[in-house]
């Protein structure tokens, strides 16, 4: 047994104790909005599960620079048999197409923006230059091109990107602009994990939507949305509402994000199964963690891998529950035939690579407080500050290990993103048992429960710049537009 059969349960109970935290959100004491989904239309579902482009670089003979076009535009998108919803996306009608890239690639990404309107995209979990970091400060005018030129320099994950403009990220994610970042390095290339995209290796942007009476994606948050989080009661993904998978029997590996403004979600199977988590925001975890549901946050991914070798010719549905209105929904039925797959068995260990967890390394702790108050104008504030791009809230020193203590004051859920770094969870609450087994590896965003407060570790290893700013903020959209957010330069 039976070491490893131990850390499996404790895993699953960190989670469970995890879980107990969200029900005290303020927001599930008063009913969640109305659902607004039309009573004329009927939503298409049931079709093929749409596998996000790997969209192919064109590569320089001498430099061997990769190069990317991405073209930010309107479209319109099928969400009902009868109507099609005006949206946003990037080469195509909703969202946007994969990135695979691979530690030390050059690559030189063109966002031509097509939009009457300005944006930016962002690299979340990417590891780069502030400038070319595609926030806030990073504007693609409308009309216009701009270029993020960087070299690859960081383990292998699942990122993804998304427009990062001031006051209005939450409405440009929410009209359908985001994808996703597959990063590989030499590590990930030799493990035997299921690795075939689009086969075994499935990328799943989940987010949560509101329609109006004819159909249209709708984001007017109230006052009150704005505090609560906008959420949907109808769950896409990939853009479609419970789509069908063909899976082979054997393992099948799901690159689940948490895309939505506001949700907080659960994955588990409609069945009960466990899974096997190998992956959090920024690298893959030492070794498998065995889990029945898996919760994220806005931003926060979860590779995992469920095992398919005993279901052919079945179905098993993959489920979401949100946490806070406290929604569920199956969101992808896989269907699995009777041929087997690649792999069949997970490597006991996946990285042997990652930095030790040591707190003595720290020099500076620096506080950040999230508050908040609500009625006639929702104000969301980190340290007591709103939002102000002129406005440089910490100087943070290159190569200089901290522990950074997030503080929710609040009676509602929130979570913490860094740019530029990944780092590590120490502790909740001062327990450093009250961090779960999949919040071990490196991570980029944090969830905080109501009330609590969370260290982590973090350190910047390069890209000074003494002018040019990274965020850190609360990644529910609608909070970060109101002011949760902050800036910090590498000096
Ligand atoms: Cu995913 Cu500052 O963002
Ligand atoms: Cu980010
Ligand atoms: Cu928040």
């Amino acid at each position: 047994m039976q070491r490893r059969n131990f850390i499996e349960l404790s895993a699953v109970t960190a989670l469970f104790l995890m879980t107990g935290c969200g029900s005290s959100d303020s927001g599930s004491s008063t009913p969640a909005p109305t659902p607004t989904t039309p009573a004329t239309l009927t939503l298409k579902t049931g079709d093929p599960l749409n596998i996000p482009t790997l969209l192919d670089p064109t590569a320089d003979a001498i430099t061997g620079v990769k190069s990317y076009n991405l073209t930010i535009q309107e479209s319109s998108h099928s969400f009902y048999n009868e109507v099609k919803t005006q949206t946003y996306g990037i080469n195509g009608s909703l969202l946007g197409p994969t990135l695979l890239l691979k530690d030390g690639d050059k690559v030189d990404i063109t966002y031509q923006n097509n939009l009457k309107e300005d944006t930016t995209i962002h690299g979340h979990g990417m590891h780069l230059p502030a400038s070319m970091d595609g926030g806030p400060h990073q504007k693609i005018v409308a009309g216009s091109s701009l270029k993020a030129t960087y070299t690859v320099n960081q383990k292998a994950c699942t990122n993804w990107y998304h427009p990062h403009l001031m006051g209005k990220t939450a409405e440009h994610v929410y009209k359908g602009l985001a994808g996703m970042i597959i990063l590989e390095d030499s590590e990930s290339q030799a493990l035997a994990l299921p690795k075939t995209y689009g086969v075994d290796d499935i990328p799943l942007v989940v987010q949560d939507r509101i329609f109006d009476d004819n159909g249209e994606l709708s984001y007017n948050p109230t006052n009150r949305d704005i505090m609560r989080g906008y959420r949907g009661d109808i769950f896409i993904v990939n853009g479609q509402v419970n789509p069908i998978f063909d899976a082979k029997t054997g393992l099948l590996r799901l690159r689940l994000l948490n895309g939505s403004n506001a949700g907080v979600y659960d994955f588990s199977f409609s069945d009960g199964r466990g899974f096997s988590q190998i992956a959090g925001d920024n690298s893959f975890l030492s070794s498998p963690i065995s889990l029945a549901k898996v919760r994220l946050s806005p931003g926060e991914r979860a590779e995992i891998v469920v095992d398919l070798s005993g279901d052919s010719n079945s179905t098993i549905k993959l489920n979401v529950t949100e946490t806070i209105d406290a929604r569920s929904a199956t969101i992808l039925s896989i269907n699995v035939g009777n041929t087997a797959s690649a792999v069949q068995n997970l490597p006991s260990t996946l990285t042997g690579t990652l930095d030790v967890v040591d707190e003595s390394l720290s020099a500076k702790t620096r506080l950040f407080t999230l508050e908040g108050t609500g009625g006639g104008n929702p104000i969301l504030t980190i340290n007591n500050k709103e939002m102000d791009i002129d406005r440089i809230d910490e100087r943070v020193p290159v190569n200089q290990t901290e522990v950074w203590e997030v503080t929710n004051t609040m009676n509602a859920t929130h979570n913490f993103h860094i740019h530029a770094s990944h780092f590590r969870v120490l502790d909740r609450n001062g327990l450093a048992s009250a961090v779960a087994e999949n919040e071990k590896g490196y991570k980029d965003t944090v969830i905080i429960p109501p009330n609590e407060k969370v260290r982590i570790l973090i350190k910047m290893t390069d890209y000074t710049d003494t002018t040019l700013p990274y965020m850190y903020h609360c990644h529910f959209l609608e909070h970060e537009d109101a002011g949760m957010m902050g800036q910090f330069t590498v000096e």
